[in-house]
């Protein structure tokens, strides 16, 4: 169960800090910093990364077998952290230019980013365990129903936001082979 809410702060944290080095950056260069030059191509990188972290690390935990490293609240609360700081440093990286396939990249980010906030919603209205199990609720049957269809809505979620998550990365790769191609050895 996620009984508290301070990966949210984190992640707001996280992007003041790093809007706050963006705008000085833009501020000292006198334009926006292009997404192929240090700058840029660092928040591509670095969000990136953490982008990747965020599709794997909290699946593995939830699937394995073997390791009980650490609550699954903690992990998803990490989860959420760099899944909401990594997008905000990929849509720096993008020099807002949305052209082409790294558009169409960005836009799944945006989708996935979303869809994780409302998954988190109905996340925490589902009572668990700090293991993340599901508990049965001793209320009235009203009361019961209305889980019932919450757990059904958290199940089509899932199978919305994995593929999305999946479609996303496939895509990105090809960004950033074309991108490096293109753009970093050609030149
Ligand atoms: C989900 C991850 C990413 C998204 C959504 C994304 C998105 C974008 C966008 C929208 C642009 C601007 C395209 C334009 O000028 O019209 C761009 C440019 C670029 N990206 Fe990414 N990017 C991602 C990750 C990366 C990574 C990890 C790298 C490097 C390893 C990278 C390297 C580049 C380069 C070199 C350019 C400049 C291309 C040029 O000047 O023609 N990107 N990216
Ligand atoms: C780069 C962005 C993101 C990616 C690629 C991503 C990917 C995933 C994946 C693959 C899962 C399935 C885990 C599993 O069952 O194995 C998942 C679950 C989840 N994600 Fe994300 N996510 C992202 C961002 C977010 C954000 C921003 C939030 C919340 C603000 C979020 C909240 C959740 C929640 C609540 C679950 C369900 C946990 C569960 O049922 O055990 N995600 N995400």
């Amino acid at each position: 169960m996620l009984r508290s809410n301070k990966e949210l702060w984190w992640a707001l944290f996280a992007w003041v800090l790093i809007g706050g080095i963006y705008a000085l950056v833009m501020f000292m260069a006198g334009k926006i910093p292009a997404a192929s030059e240090l700058f840029g191509h660092s928040l591509g990188i670095l969000g990136f990364v953490l982008m990747m972290l965020t599709e794997v690390l909290y699946s593995l935990r939830k699937r394995s077998r073997f390791t009980t490293w650490g609550k699954m609240s903690s992990w998803l609360q990490f989860h959420i952290f760099t899944g909401l700081v990594g997008p905000f440093m990929i849509f720096l990286h993008t020099s807002w230019k949305f052209n082409g396939l790294a558009g169409v990249v960005t836009l799944m980010t945006l989708i996935v980013t979303l869809s994780g906030i409302i998954g988190r919603y109905i996340y925490t209205r589902i009572p668990r365990t700090v293991d993340g199990i599901e508990i049965g609720t001793p209320l009235g049957e009203a009361q019961a129903t209305v889980l019932a269809n919450t757990r059904r809505v958290m199940a089509i979620w899932h199978t919305i936001h994995i593929p999305l998550g999946m479609a996303l990365f496939t895509a990105a790769f090809y960004h950033i082979g074309a991108a490096l191609y293109y753009a970093t050895f050609l030149k």
